[in-house]
């Protein structure tokens, strides 16, 4: 089954309302050039103004985040229904920095994974291991774990929406990329699992993106793998003219 290719932007708590203006002002005069499906994540504050500047744009937009909880006295949280009332689309959902910094484990994110979906977003659901799992060669386990934790008992429908991003720690942010073969073995890893957990039409269907230094110098090698659908861009996407070649290296 050939999988439509997908670059997403992670733009995590960076830049300031004029720069997310620009920056998606910039991307926008380029959809012509996009045989991709191309998402930005911009922080909370910034996802109305970057709607209206991306207003009939092939450009979809996601949050980074989102509560636990449905509704009610949570200070300081945005619910699945206050993100899918202005229009949202994705949502980011057990980024590994989150995982780590606010200690997001597998209760949390399964209940987020579940208002997500009840709220019609379509999660990305972030997986990967760190350096000491790795050199320890438990990394299958590891990610099959996280997997198990939160993507069981979903309907076929459900499962669909959900892409999955393979982010191993030691690349996020650290200018060292997985390999291809680092890459794709994970990803076809994920991909059979999928089909163990399903079936093996729904594994061929859902998209599985890399995440973790990827740049416009290694995103080509690492898209050209059968089993990488495309990205989730961190550091890069905050560059138009990096995260456009990037998006240009996955069609
Ligand atoms: P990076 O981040 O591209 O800056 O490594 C990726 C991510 O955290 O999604």
């Amino acid at each position: 089954m050939k999988r439509k290719k997908f670059v997403a932007g992670n733009w995590k708590m960076n830049l300031d309302l004029e720069g997310a203006k620009a920056l998606a002002t910039e991307l926008n005069a380029h959809t012509g050039e996009f045989h991709c499906d191309v998402a930005l994540f911009p922080s909370y504050v910034f996802l109305a103004e970057v709607q209206h500047t991306l207003k009939h744009s092939k450009i979809r937009l996601g949050a980074q985040n989102l509560s636990y909880s449905e509704n009610g006295a949570y200070t300081g949280e945005v619910s699945a229904s206050m993100l899918a009332s202005i229009g949202m689309e994705y949502v980011l959902i057990g980024h590994s920095e989150r995982r780590e910094y606010l200690n997001e484990e597998r209760d949390v994110l399964c209940l987020k994974l579940r208002l997500a979906l009840k709220y019609g977003l379509k999660p990305i659901y972030c997986i990967g291991e760190p350096a000491s799992v790795r050199n320890e060669g438990l990394h299958k386990e590891f990610v099959r774990d996280q997997m198990e934790d939160c993507l069981s008992d979903f309907t076929t429908e459900e499962i669909s929406n959900i892409t999955i991003a393979y982010e191993p720690i030691w690349a996020i942010g650290t200018g060292v990329t997985a390999t291809t073969s680092q890459a794709q073995e994970m990803h076809e890893y994920i991909r059979q699992h999928l089909g163990d957990m399903y079936s093996e039409e729904i594994a061929q269907r859902m998209r599985i993106l890399y995440g973790g230094s990827c740049k416009p110098d290694n995103a080509k090698e690492l898209f050209l793998c059968p089993d990488v659908d495309g990205g989730l861009i961190g550091g890069a996407s905050l560059k138009a003219a990096d995260f456009l070649a990037i998006i240009e290296a996955a069609q």
